[in-house]
């Protein structure tokens, strides 16, 4: 006998684009619907317990953009509305080759970050949310190290390999236009 599997049917708007719609079942993570259905493999699996941070994307809306943990939000929570993953960020030509990085994952590269790489599309999602919320809302310079540590401090790297990363997002905040408010004269 055969044991039939529930399926809700599920449209997915990701990086701008619609995907699906898909049968999936209704207790299934986003993480396992982009690797098993969407072939969006960049997002990555850690802990799966919703400690390490790495399998975040982003969700934008009406507040701005925020973090979501995909591993342990299911999919179809996700259904109208728009997700952005670490495929996303990056320009591609009209075949989707990649011509730009993002300036995030641009200043990654440049300081040499990451180890192995598991940990670095949340990273990547975690400090694009923050330049992007610093543009919204700058900040003084000498809070420009405390906002960098709480936006990125909830994401492991198991290479440990922090420092970089802190000093890569700092670098780009300060040197990009916009985020950090003058000084009073
Ligand atoms: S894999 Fe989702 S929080 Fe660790
Ligand atoms: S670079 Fe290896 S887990 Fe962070």
């Amino acid at each position: 006998m055969t044991i039939p599997i529930l399926t809700h049917r599920l449209t997915l708007r990701i990086n701008g684009r619609d995907y699906g719609p898909i049968d999936a079942p209704p207790e299934m993570m986003l993480i396992d619907v982009l690797h098993e259905y969407l072939g969006l493999t960049g997002t990555r699996f850690g802990c799966g317990q919703g400690v390490c941070h790495a399998c975040t994307v982003i969700v934008d809306g009406d507040g701005g953009p925020r973090e979501v943990r995909s591993c342990i939000t299911g999919a179809h929570w996700f259904a109208g509305k728009r997700i952005r993953t670490v495929e996303g960020h990056a320009k591609r030509d009209d075949s989707g080759k990649i011509v730009q990085l993002s300036p995030v994952q641009q200043a990654f590269l440049d300081h040499f970050s990451f180890q192995c790489g598991y940990c670095t599309p949340g990273f990547v999602n975690a400090a694009t949310v923050l330049m992007e919320k610093l543009a919204q809302s700058p900040i003084a310079a000498d809070e420009v190290e405390a906002t960098i540590t709480d936006a990125l401090n909830p994401h492991l790297c198991r290479c440990t390999g922090y420092v970089r990363y802190y000093q890569a997002v700092k670098e780009l905040v300060l040197k990009t236009p916009g985020l950090v408010r003058e000084k009073a004269p």
